[in-house]
């Protein structure tokens, strides 16, 4: 997007854990933005025509040798630059100022005294809460600024030289704890660097089919579909520009939830016409699966019969020169800069383990974009709302739902299970409050009664958890009727179970996932 005609914001990341969320704000304020490393070379910022730049808080001091720097001749491009934290000492620090320790080490919620006449903080309330994080301070500010807020530790918390239009502030204004954050956002970026709110999935989807159709031209490209977010919206998006010319092959794993295959192919290739193939695998993983009971080994096991898999279905395709992923940007920026955020879990469906023999080009028209805005480009595109705000699943799916062996009745038990979980989460109304809710297969068998006989049947454990990013999570607090009444079912409906039990643990120290 190096060379689009939207108005864009260059952010620097310098490591901070919240500058895909100055991202973010930017863009939900309908600016374009992309996060660049910091060590970006002043050549390749020109080339982006920002017009403005916003260097990230970061976890270094500016006071240590070997601390992040960018390249200073930024500060002469005569664009906007915004300083937050760690890049407001940086500016400090580059244009003559004094960066000093602090005696008291600033975290968490404060109060800013704000001056109202600056451009940045323009509309304010006299005072507003923020939320810092620093340890160092800004002692003396370079030629050219002076203070525009301060709070009880902080006589500089904001500063500014308006003539260059430079501004810089010791707190984070894209995270929700300060309150009045995007508004001193949208001021830096509508007032001071003149961006106009342009930036829609409209134009994202204009700007994306153009790159497409440059890139595949008249050649073919092959797709993995999984039925997920990411690689569904990436299909259809390309879809729109090749038509036909895009193969999409979705692989049944005998692994998916009830009614999953059926209900992938009636959206994709029914509603969406889509060209796609189904190759039902189930019986060639379920085979391979019957060997093992260890969750690393079942891992192996679907990741290599995939790429097994796809690749036999991809030779009936013929030559196909591209490979469409759906590849998102927290991926990428974890690629390119500093220190990226936290580590995501790929899954076996991202095929980068393809043979080398399949060198594609890979086409990864969804890598400027953030997951909310994946979901939100899919509404636009057409695919349901119940598809694209779905709970995540795991590349291999009920294998690791399923403690111990697979095998074809154990799936099917659990299938019934889950589905019925889901049906009375979604009928409670409590499906969107969950970040993922799924049941578990344990192979143990335990005493019951129904009518007058002992039972000595499984026992199904239910999971649903809270979480952002499911790196870290809750378990999520059920009404009593709620889980009585899937409790009852779920006895009462699937063969072979007469126990069910909750799961109470938190990650850490358990996983979201059995195995
Ligand atoms: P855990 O169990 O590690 O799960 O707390 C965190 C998130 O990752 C998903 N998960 C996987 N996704 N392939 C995937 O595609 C996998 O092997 C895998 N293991 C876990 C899990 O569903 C949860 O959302």
């Amino acid at each position: 997007m190096t060379d689009s005609p939207l108005d864009k914001i260059l952010i620097l990341d310098f490591g901070s854990q919240y500058t895909q969320l100055i991202a973010r704000r930017v863009r939900e304020s309908r600016v374009y933005s992309e996060i660049v490393p910091y060590h970006l070379s002043i050549d390749e910022i020109r080339s982006h025509q920002a017009k403005g730049i916003i260097l990230s808080g970061g976890p270094a001091s500016v006071r240590t040798k070997g601390a992040p720097r960018c390249d200073p001749k930024i500060f002469s491009l005569g664009i906007p630059i915004l300083g937050i934290c760690y890049g407001m000492q940086l500016m400090t620090h580059v244009l003559g100022g004094g960066v000093a320790r602090s005696h008291k080490r600033e975290f968490g919620r404060a109060e800013l005294f704000v001056d109202r006449s600056s451009p940045l903080l323009r509309g304010l309330p006299h005072r507003i809460p923020v939320w810092m994080s620093h340890g160092d301070r800004i002692e003396q500010y370079p030629p050219g600024f002076r203070a525009i807020g301060k709070t009880g530790n902080s006589p500089t918390a904001a500063i500014q030289d308006p003539k260059r239009r430079f501004y810089a502030l010791q707190f984070h204004p894209e995270v929700a704890h300060t309150e009045k954050g995007i508004q001193i956002l949208q001021n830096f970026l509508y007032a001071i660097c003149a961006c106009r709110p342009t930036w829609s999935m409209g134009s994202f989807i204009h700007l994306a089919e153009e790159e497409i159709a440059q890139a595949i031209g008249k050649g073919k490209a092959l797709c993995a579909l999984s039925g997920g977010v990411d690689s569904s919206v990436a299909a259809v998006l390309v879809q729109r520009v090749i038509g036909k010319r895009l193969h999409c092959i979705f692989v049944d794993n005998g692994l998916l939830r009830k009614d999953e295959a059926k209900q992938v192919m009636r959206t994709f290739k029914q509603s969406l016409k889509l060209n796609l193939k189904k190759v039902d695998a189930s019986e060639q993983f379920l085979a391979k699966l019957a060997k093992t009971t260890q969750p690393e080994q079942k891992r192996k096991i679907i990741g290599r019969t995939f790429i097994k898999v796809f690749d036999e279905a991809a030779k009936k395709v013929g030559a196909v020169d591209f490979l469409v992923q759906g590849t998102l940007y927290p991926d990428v920026i974890e690629s390119v800069s500093v220190k990226g955020p936290s580590a995501t879990i790929k899954t076996h469906h991202n095929v980068g383990g393809l043979p080398k023999r399949m060198r594609m080009k890979v086409v990864e028209p969804l890598k400027t974009l953030f997951k909310d805005e994946v979901r939100k480009l899919g509404l636009e595109l057409g695919i349901p709302k119940e598809l694209l705000y779905r709970h995540p699943f795991p590349g291999p799916g009920l294998a690791v739902r399923i403690v111990g062996r697979v095998t074809p009745e154990r799936l099917d038990h659990l299938r019934e299970a889950d589905a019925i979980f889901i049906e009375e989460i979604r009928k409670a109304g409590l499906y969107d409050d969950i970040w993922q809710a799924f049941a578990v297969y344990l192979p143990i068998q335990s005493v019951g009664v129904m009518g007058d006989e002992r039972t000595y049947e499984n026992a199904i454990a239910l999971r649903a958890v809270t979480s952002q990013d499911g790196m870290t999570a809750d378990w999520f607090e059920f009404p009593h009727d709620v889980m009585k009444d899937i409790a009852n079912r779920i006895i009462n409906e699937v063969k072979g179970v007469n126990r069910v039990v909750y799961d109470i643990s938190s990650k850490p120290p358990s996983t979201i996932e059995w195995e």
